[in-house]
């Protein structure tokens, strides 16, 4: 496994390599979810990259950066476990030079509201990080996860837009064994919030149920679903919902009515004990 930390010696690596090249984007401390999206890379790419950077632009709450896990030793071990093939670390200072103008990119009508309503300018952040690893390794395919459902249609439609030859890839939530999705932030979780946190994929799985109960009936209203989910979650004194909505799964708009035979999206963002998780998962009616 080659470790790589400047754009030069990544530019470099890539040039050199044969065969179709998958990148796993990743802000480190990797769990079972990023081991799942290096899986599928392997599956159909012949050589894959997995870059490891804590962004500094897409965090819009200076102290979930400095408190964002690190354990760079111990993802290497897994990533050479794995049998990825190239590692790309770069420092800040790499990635943002000093003395540059800023960039800003931004896709108005994708981040209006969920994460991007309450983490202004978190997506332009994201967006220029991940156009800028598409630049710097130029892969075939990548790999994002479903649990970040708004940040995967945003990177995809900016791939669309600015005619990255990149096939943007979707992979679905791999949760703990009471359905917590997986996410670096559950390590900051104590115990007792640890046990709170496993109400969110419960309360949005009733949802579904709720739905399944009212078949038959021409339409459901969507804030009472998601009043239902939402007091389930904050059942747990460590809870706070920040928001609950019920989204279109491809403008993100927001629903008011669910009519018979509709797709849709739940998606939710919970403070545990002050530790900001997300969930959503498919609703059908
Ligand atoms: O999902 C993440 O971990 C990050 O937002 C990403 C895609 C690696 C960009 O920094």
């Amino acid at each position: 496994m080659q470790t790589i930390q400047t754009i030069a010696e990544m530019r470099k690596a890539i040039g050199s390599t044969e065969g179709t090249v998958g990148l796993v984007p990743t802000m480190g401390f990797l769990h079972e979810g990023h081991l799942s999206l290096i899986r599928k890379s392997q599956e159909s790419c012949q050589r894959t990259v997995v870059s490891i950077f804590v962004n500094p632009t897409q965090f819009n709450d200076p102290s979930d950066y400095e408190n964002y896990p690190v354990d760079l030793k111990k993802d290497l071990d897994s990533l050479a476990k794995e049998g990825v093939d190239l590692v790309f670390i770069p420092n800040p200072a790499e990635m943002y030079p000093k003395g540059r103008l800023k960039v800003q990119m931004a896709i108005p009508e994708l981040t209006a509201n969920l994460c991007g309503l309450h983490r202004p300018g978190h997506f332009d952040g994201v967006l220029l990080v991940v156009s800028k690893l598409f630049n710097i390794v130029q892969p075939d395919q990548a790999f994002f996860g479903l649990k970040d459902y708004q940040q995967f249609l945003v990177i995809r439609t900016m791939a669309r837009a600015l005619d990255f030859p990149v096939d943007v890839v979707g992979c679905d939530t791999v949760r703990e064994a009471d359905g917590l999705a997986m996410s670096s932030r559950n390590a900051r979780l104590s115990e007792k919030a640890r046990e709170h946190a496993a109400l969110i994929p419960r309360a949005l799985n009733l949802v579904q149920k709720t739905l399944d109960d009212r078949k038959g009936r021409y339409s459901v209203n969507c804030q009472e679903l998601c009043e239902i989910a939402w007091d389930v979650i904050e059942s747990g004194t460590m809870n706070k919902v920040e928001y609950m909505e019920i989204v279109d799964p491809d403008s993100l708009q927001k629903l008011d009515e669910l009519q018979q035979d509709r797709t849709a999206r739940i998606a939710t963002a919970v403070f545990c004990d002050g530790v900001r998780l997300i969930d959503n998962r498919a609703i059908h009616f």
